[in-house]
Parts: structure tokens; sequence; C-alpha cells
């Protein structure tokens, strides 16, 4: 494992996590990075550790330069154990060296994890020289954590950015411009879409505190290090943080005996014959992460479900309470779904959608038992009403 150079004195000494596919219930299905950089100054620094089980990665990757116990100065960016789980043992290897957290969360918060360690807690405006560099220190809370900040180094222009412009991607090729670019936008968004879509104002506060500032690299936390599309990262980041959203339409369902898969195709094909291109969802066969990145920004969401046991399919319930929690902006949307008794899944549905903040501007579409002809004509009559 050896450290890879990205500056003169810069390493990225980080861990490729190549098998995860599970990031607390957002399914990761290209794996990811855990980045850490390490810089040779006066005062020796590692921006950032790695998740507990990499830690002999990130050793091993520091050994290659230096040796580990000549660390002055660790900045740890956030306490999510993805990041900080590392800590103590490199704490443990250099236990003189001083933990730069945010002030009062990251102090609280690792303090909480990992008892009582040589911290120093940064406030907005602190800086700190380690030598021919300095750090300078910029809260961006909620971006992921209430303790998250990320470092700036005007010497060399870059920005460490932990969690913010990042992506789940594993790759051993570490620059954006070495990897197929819109692979890397997917990610970036699908990162976005789960992770940050309900923090859009303090993504907005983050971007206002960054900007006008010269950045050369974005130096994230996880995927790809940005050399070439910084500007559309960010610019992206402006688009996403702003709840804007495409003509698009989503529709998402499940079904028990294929009457409210007939309702879906027909919604779908009734949203594109209205110019509204649509995606078709069987919740069985797609990652809710992926759904969820395409119902960031897409206006119109469109969810069915068939009743059982006078509830809606726990796979339907799984997928609103995850979109309740993610807080969609600018949504429009409606509830359908066939039943054989009862019913009372659609409109638990249509309840659940206006929880999450979705306008509901079609009535709950509700049908006994195997959709007929006309009953196929009125569904996407109605749907082609809503957006004409
Ligand atoms: Fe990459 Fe919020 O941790």
């Amino acid at each position: 494992m050896q450290a890879i150079k990205i500056r003169e004195n810069i390493y990225w000494v980080g861990a490729i996590d190549w098998s995860m596919r599970n990031f607390h219930g957002y399914e990761t299905g290209r794996g990811t990075t855990y980045n850490a950089y390490l810089i040779i100054d006066e005062k020796i620094t590692l921006i950032d550790a790695v998740k507990a089980p990499f830690k002999d990665e990130l050793i091993a990757r520091i050994s290659s330069v230096i040796d580990p116990s000549k660390i002055d100065v660790i900045v740890s960016s956030h306490v999510e154990p993805d990041h900080s789980s590392g800590l103590p043992f490199i704490a443990a290897l250099a236990p003189t060296a001083e933990i730069i957290t945010s002030a009062p969360n990251g102090l609280k918060g690792l303090t909480a994890r990992y008892g009582q360690l040589n911290y120093k807690a940064v406030k907005a405006g602190d800086s700190l020289s380690i030598g021919s560099r300095t750090l300078s220190f910029v809260p961006t809370p909620m971006l992921h954590w209430p303790d998250s900040m990320v470092t700036y180094c005007p010497e060399e222009k870059i920005l460490f950015s932990n969690d913010a412009f990042g992506e789940h991607f594993a790759t051993a090729r570490l620059f954006d411009d070495e990897n197929d670019p819109d692979v890397v936008m997917y990610e970036s968004k699908k990162y976005y879409a789960n992770i940050l879509m309900p923090f859009g104002k303090q993504a907005q506060t983050a971007l206002k505190a960054l900007g006008g500032l010269p950045i050369e690299l974005i130096a994230t936390g996880h995927g790809v290090i940005r050399r070439q599309s910084i500007d559309r990262i960010i610019e992206s980041y402006k688009t996403w943080s702003s709840g804007a959203v495409d003509n698009r339409a989503v529709v998402v369902f499940d079904s028990m005996w294929g009457s409210t898969e007939i309702m879906a195709k027909a919604i779908v094909e009734a949203f594109a014959s209205a110019g509204v291109p649509a995606s078709f969802y069987d919740i069985k066969c797609n990652a809710m992460s992926d759904i969820v990145t395409d119902v960031f920004t897409s206006k119109y969401l469109a969810v069915g479900s068939p009743t059982i046991n006078n509830q809606m399919m726990p796979t339907i319930a799984s997928f609103l309470c995850y979109i309740k929690g993610l807080r969609p902006l600018n949504h429009a949307g409606f509830a359908f779904g066939s039943y054989g008794w009862g019913g009372q899944s659609i409109g638990l549905v249509e309840e659940e959608l206006k929880a999450a903040g979705v306008e509901i501007v079609l009535d709950k579409i509700r049908l006994t038992n195997v959709p007929t002809a006309d009953q196929l004509k009125s569904i996407a009559d109605a749907v082609r009403s809503i957006v004409c």
C-alpha cells in the first residue's frame, strides 16, 4: 500500500472500500473510498482518518512516506465513523499530535466516541500555520452532520472538502478526469440526493462561505479528487441545493398480482404522451437509492400500492418513509393502486406523500381487481390533465 502524490509533498493516504454496498441504508453499488491526505511541511499534517477496518491501509500508506509517529497535526473534519473511527489508532501512533476538530460539535462528538484525546477545537475564521502552508477552517454544519467542516489551504488552492462534493465510488484512479465523467456525476448526484437532500439551505450557506475562494483541487472525503470538474460540481451543488426540478416523472410501485403494475404502465405512457419523460420503477427490482436519485430532480412522483392486510405494501411504506426523511422540494404527485376489498393502501400512500411535502395534484386513483380498458383510458386522461 503506497501513498499517492497529488502535489509536491501532499499525498493521498486513504483507503478503497471496493465491497461496500450499504452506507446506513444507502445502496452503494460502486463501493466507496475513505480519503485521507498527508501534508509534509514543518508540521506534518494528516487530513482525516478512515473507517476503522481500513486503518492498516491508512497506516501503510502513511508509512510509505514517513513514520506515523512524526505526525504533528490531525484534522478531523467530521465525526461520522467512516472518517473518524480510524482516528484513535493513528492518534495512538502519534500521541503528541494535535487533533483539530470543530467547536463545539466536533469536540463533543469525538470526545463522546473516543474519550479524551489531544483535541483543539476551531471555529469559523480560525487558521493554523503548518510551515509554508496555512490551513483555514470553514464550518459546514449538516454537510453532513452538525460537526462537519472543510479545510482550505490558500498556498495550494486546495479545498479538503470531506463529505461535500464527494461520491460513493471506489476507484484506484484518484482524479476526476481519470474516470468516466458521467459515472462520477451520477454518483455525485446520488450522494447529494441520498445524503444531503434535506440540507439544501445549509449547502447554500456553505457555498456562500466558500464562494470566491480560488480552488485548483477539491480533495474530497469520498470518491475522486476534482481538478477538471470543479466548476461543474459547484454549479451542480447550487442547482441541487435550490430544489430545482426537471419536467420529468417518476412512477414507483409494488404489485401483488399485476393490476397495480398495469396502472403504473398506463401512467408512464400517459406522462410520455404528454411530453413528460417518465421512469418506471418496480420497487422489487430497483435500489431505493437509485429511485430517490431520479425522484430528486423529477417534478412528478406517482406512487402505487395494492392493499395488504389493510395497509400498503411494506416495500412502498419503506420507500415513503425514506422520501419523507429526505424532504424533496417542489414535487407534485399522486397515489394509485388496485385492491380486492378494503383498498386502504391508496389513501395511506396519499397521506404519506403529503407528509413528505409532495403537493397532491390528482386525487388518488383506486381500482378494484383488474383495470379495464376504459379505466386505463380514464387514468391516462387524468394524468395528461395535470401536465397539459
Ligand atoms: Fe462520509 Fe458523513 O460521512
